[in-house]
């Protein structure tokens, strides 16, 4: 294995290579246009001969050491230019997108895929269920330049995952899954992950698991997935206590990085510090991907993430300064489409966990709540209720995150669920050879 930049460089089987052949005439047909068999997978591909045909084949990546989950109605542009503010280095994802939005409105496409040059690195989330539909928005996104491409297998909310097969539901298709991760990396030029949980309802066990990561793996050019670890439950409870119910195995996660060598494993679900990122790491997760502790403490979470997951120097910039910045955004935003589209209030809800249990947090939000429908730009907003929160609040840099958490993650690889039997995936690899 040579390493090209900080990426490693795997060598190829001809059985991965028959199975990759296999699968590139099985999407050619699928694709209208634009397939072609040599991709460029971020900046590592290796050749390899088969039947005198040369096919660049994806090898190993790295993924984001740290990264902001997708969240519907969360992670939108206002957010995530404020996290970009606070983090440089944080991978952002978008909102899922599905790709039927992406096809139907293509007229008006900047309304959901455009994005400022400084939200780099940047991942768009697509979701779907019909194989055209995704190799277009994939062509169509392909034009906005982001780093990453993300496939939703994780949603469990009934509007996603009730319209026929899409979201979780689509974990019980891993065959579908290669296809339509074949299709999105043959109409990009990025990376391709998949976001997805544990299981889904009694489709629970690590087996099955494996079984999922083995086939969309080795059917498709996915090497990264993120996998939300807890499972998700399809009959009777909501999206939200789908986010909370059924509880979190931070095994199964470590047990594939010990099963899938050659694959890349990001943690996510339940982590809520900066020391909980770091010790995920240090105990063999390839990154960590956290959602709601980033978008409900964004100072606390993202503020540490330049210098505790990348090493930079401590950041010296303070909230004061992070809001003077984000009133320059917001306000362009309104003066831009005069309050037609966007209002103070949109501008103002990634705000909202900005004080998170600092003094005069509480005084903040109520004169917050009366501001809204007084206030015309961020600037007046921003005279009117930040009176309610100390100096030495606005103008100190981020401190050090209080340490004293319980190792969840050492605790979790003492229990690792056994490997799959071998016999099973060495049959599979007949089968797709
Ligand atoms: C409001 C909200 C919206 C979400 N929307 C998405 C989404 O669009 N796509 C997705 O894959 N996951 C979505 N999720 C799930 C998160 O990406 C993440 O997997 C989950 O919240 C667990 O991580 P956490 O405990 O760090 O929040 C959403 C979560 C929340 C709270």
């Amino acid at each position: 294995m040579k390493s090209v930049g900080n990426t490693l460089i795997a060598s190829v089987t001809p059985v991965h290579c028959a199975m990759l052949k296999n699968h590139g005439r099985l999407l050619s047909k699928l694709v209208s246009g634009n397939v072609s068999k040599s991709r460029k997978f971020h900046c590592c591909s290796q050749k390899c001969q088969f039947n005198g045909e040369s096919l660049m084949v994806a090898a190993r990546y790295s993924p984001p050491l740290f990264s902001v989950a997708p969240m519907m109605e969360c992670t939108d542009n206002h957010y995530r230019t404020l996290a970009r503010l606070i983090s440089k280095r944080a991978w952002l994802y978008t909102e899922m997108i599905a790709a039927e939005t992406i096809v139907y409105q293509k007229g008006d496409l900047d309304r959901f895929l455009a994005f400022s040059r400084d939200q780099h690195p940047i991942v768009l989330q697509i979701g779907g269920n019909d194989l055209e539909n995704i190799a277009k928005a994939t062509q169509l996104a392909s034009l906005y330049g982001y780093d990453e491409i993300n496939f939703n297998c994780g949603c469990p909310s009934p509007k996603v995952a009730g319209k026929g097969c899409f979201g979780v539901r689509l974990m019980l298709d891993p065959k579908f899954v290669a296809d339509a991760m074949s299709v999105i990396s043959a109409n990009s030029d990025v990376p391709v992950s998949v976001k997805c949980r544990i299981g889904v309802d009694n489709h629970d066990s690590y087996n099955e698991l494996c079984d999922f990561i083995y086939k969309v793996s080795s059917l498709s050019p996915t090497k990264h997935f993120i996998i939300h670890s807890r499972k998700a439950l399809l009959n009777g409870i909501s999206a939200r206590e789908n986010r909370s119910i059924p509880p979190l195995k931070y095994e199964y996660l470590y047990a594939l990085v010990r099963d899938f060598p050659d694959l890349q494993f990001t943690i996510n679900g339940g982590i809520n510090s900066i020391h909980e990122v770091t010790s995920a790491l240090k105990e063999g997760a390839h990154g960590v991907m956290v959602g709601r502790a980033a978008y409900n403490n964004p100072w606390n979470v993202l503020g540490h993430v330049d210098s505790a997951v990348y090493g930079m120097p401590p950041s010296s910039l303070t909230r004061r300064q992070v809001l003077e910045k984000y009133q320059m955004y917001a306000d362009s935003v309104l003066e831009l489409d005069g309050g037609s589209k966007t209002n103070v209030r949109e501008l103002i809800k990634p705000l909202l966990g900005f004080f998170h249990s600092e003094p005069g947090n509480g005084l903040w939000k109520r004169k917050a709540d009366a501001a809204f429908s007084s206030c015309l730009t961020i600037k007046s907003f921003f005279e009117e209720t930040l009176v309610a929160i100390p100096d030495s609040v606005l103008d100190s840099p981020i401190v050090s995150a209080p340490i004293g958490f319980r190792n969840v993650f050492s605790d979790a690889k003492s229990r690792l669920p056994l490997p799959p039997p071998s016999t099973v995936r060495d049959e599979e690899a007949v089968l797709y050879a």
